[in-house]
């Protein structure tokens, strides 16, 4: 047997007897149908994500179908095997709380399997960061799939986009301008057909991210789920995928390196990508020992304008940016900013990649550099004695006037206090106050839910309030807009000074000087300290996953990742 076995040999069953194992094995797989001929092909995995609770995997058997006739077609031979999938709204008490799980069973069945070489097919918005620190970990030879985003809907003439769409009209129905009939109508055409939320978020983020980091191959992160062309790119990855298992590489470890995660980075900046991009690919980053530096992410941001004009930013959505060129337009203009000798998974740098995209043409969603939508990044990094390791705001997102802001903390102790609390009546708050949200951190929820876009109080709603400082250290949707300040840490209920806020305090934001302080001298903040206890020990976790997840949990500037699957573990217990 070959030092280095391949397909079918690799990773045998462990029966003390490495011939009866493989023949064990190709005699259940002959029960699939195979010929021997079959079985001596290089062997590509194909991730198969679909789920009936997920909308945006919808047209993951299609893509799984095309995949296979690229691996054929190149001489491999194809097999799909199944792991969780993990959609936004069908992840109880929230898809971050799974990110970590579903990466897990990725990595695990990526390398308990026979395959040369592994084509990632995700989309939502945990998935694709699932799947690449899965890749990251094993460094197996991975290509990634992405589902691509939905084409838009449409509502009595308006155009409409998951879900920037959805809170804008929700928050129009709070407001009472909205009627219930209406919300319903509006509801039936947000989301019209598979595939991912078409503006700004999170899924679009990570798929311009991936393909910047070189995951997948060129032109794949903005093809509309429903294009033909999304099946082609499938069909061109599967190919690919034969390639990297015969020449057993380039492997995620060469392509996703330090410069790599620097391109991805700018890109977040450059396209005005969600704030949980930084999250995920901190993680990713975290599985091949590289650090993020959010002082760094900051000073790259503050040189990298804001380009592309799409929602909730902008105007656009995905499918326009598709049609101005998908990523390309975007590299081609920021490419002197770029590690362009950065290599990529179809074996050429970034920059023959970009050299080798159709040349440019007239259009008006990716701007040039010199007339930007942002002239300085669209995520800033924010630190104080509020955030001593650092939140982020997403400013291209916020109100300008906003931006330096001085109010009074109206506080939220919880998810359910705010539930509970935000619409009262007498609830005392002003519209230049500053709401605080806490205990929405990586264990305080558990699992930072998207509640950083803490709802205007309906009583300023009603009165016309669009915007107000909201800060917490939960997460926000990709797809959200605001003043709105999130990630803080350490978290409150890892004792961060979040925790130490009162209703009634001065509260100073200046994104431009990077600060967020809680005006309180020391003496009084030294006191609560002492005086804090954590919050209420959550129920059922004394055991299973939400144990581990409690016990091994990383604060946000590691990329809420597990300990103890970081390539260096911090050590000495999470968060
Ligand atoms: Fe899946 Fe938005 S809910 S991408």
């Amino acid at each position: 047997m070959s030092k280095h076995p391949s397909g079918m040999r690799k990773g045998l069953a462990n029966y003390g007897d490495a011939g009866f194992s493989l023949f064990l094995r190709k005699a259940f797989i002959k029960a699939m149908g195979y010929s021997d001929e079959a079985l001596d092909r290089p062997i590509v995995g194909i991730t198969d994500t679909f789920s009936g609770y997920n909308a945006c995997h919808r047209n993951v058997p299609d893509l799984i179908e095309a995949t296979k006739r690229g691996v054929m077609l190149a001489g491999g031979l194809p097999i799909a095997f199944p792991i969780i999938s993990v959609h936004e709204s069908f992840s109880h008490p929230t898809s971050m709380f799974l990110r970590n799980l579903m990466a897990m069973d990725a990595e695990e069945m990526i390398r308990a399997q026979p395959m040369d070489s592994v084509v990632l097919i995700g989309g939502c918005d945990k998935t694709v960061p699932a799947l690449l620190m899965a890749a990251a970990s094993v460094d197996l030879p991975a290509i990634l799939e992405v589902t691509g985003p939905m084409i838009t809907g449409s509502w009595r003439g308006e155009r409409l986009g998951a879900c920037t769409d959805c809170r804008r009209f929700w928050a129009m129905h709070r407001a009472g301008k909205v009627s219930e009939a209406e919300i319903a109508e509006i509801g039936d055409r947000l989301a019209p057909g598979p595939g991912t939320c078409m503006v700004m978020g999170t899924a679009s983020t990570m798929a311009l991210t991936a393909e910047a980091l070189g995951m997948m191959l060129p032109g794949g992160g903005a093809i509309p789920a429903v294009d033909a062309d999304r099946l082609r790119h499938a069909e061109a990855t599967g190919a690919e995928a034969v390639r990297l298992a015969k020449d057993g590489g380039p492997r995620p470890s060469a392509v996703m390196t330090e410069a790599a995660f620097m391109n991805a980075l700018r890109v977040l900046q450059a396209i005005g990508g969600s704030t949980n991009g930084v999250i995920h690919l901190t993680a990713m980053a975290g599985r091949l020992g590289i650090e993020i530096d959010l002082a760094a992410f900051d000073a790259l941001g503050r040189e990298t304008p804001v380009l592309v004009d799409l929602k909730p930013a902008g105007q656009h959505y995905m499918e326009d940016l598709q049609k101005a060129g998908g990523l390309a337009a975007v590299l081609r203009e920021i490419a002197p900013m770029l590690e362009t000798s950065a290599l990529t998974v179809n074996g050429k740098t970034l920059g023959e990649n970009i050299a080798d995209a159709p040349p440019a043409w007239p259009q008006d969603v990716v701007r040039p550099v010199s007339d930007p939508i942002h002239t300085g990044g669209g995520i800033r990094v924010l630190r104080g004695n509020l955030a001593p390791n650092g939140a982020l705001i997403k400013q291209a997102a916020a109100t300008e006037r906003l931006l330096k802001h001085t109010g009074r903390a109206v506080v939220f102790d919880s998810l359910r206090d705010l539930a509970e609390r935000i619409d009262a009546p007498d609830l005392d708050v002003g519209e230049g106050d500053v709401l605080v949200l806490r205990n929405a951190g990586p264990k305080g929820a558990p699992g930072m839910p998207e509640a950083g876009y803490i709802p205007i109080p309906k009583k300023l709603a009603a009165a016309g309030v669009k915007d107000m400082v909201r800060i917490s250290d939960a997460r926000m949707s990709g797809t959200a807009f605001g003043t709105i300040v999130l990630h803080i840490s350490p978290e409150a209920a890892a004792g961060g000074p979040l925790a130490l806020v009162e209703t009634g305090d001065r509260i100073a934001l200046d994104v431009d000087q990077g600060r967020l302080d809680l005006l309180v001298d020391e003496t009084t903040l030294a006191a609560r300290r002492s005086a804090w206890r954590p919050p209420a020990t959550l129920p059922g976790s004394h055991r299973g996953y939400l144990k581990l997840y409690l016990d091994q949990v990383l604060q946000a500037e590691d990329g809420c990742d597990f300990d103890f699957l970081r390539m260096h573990p911090r050590g000495g217990g999470a968060g």
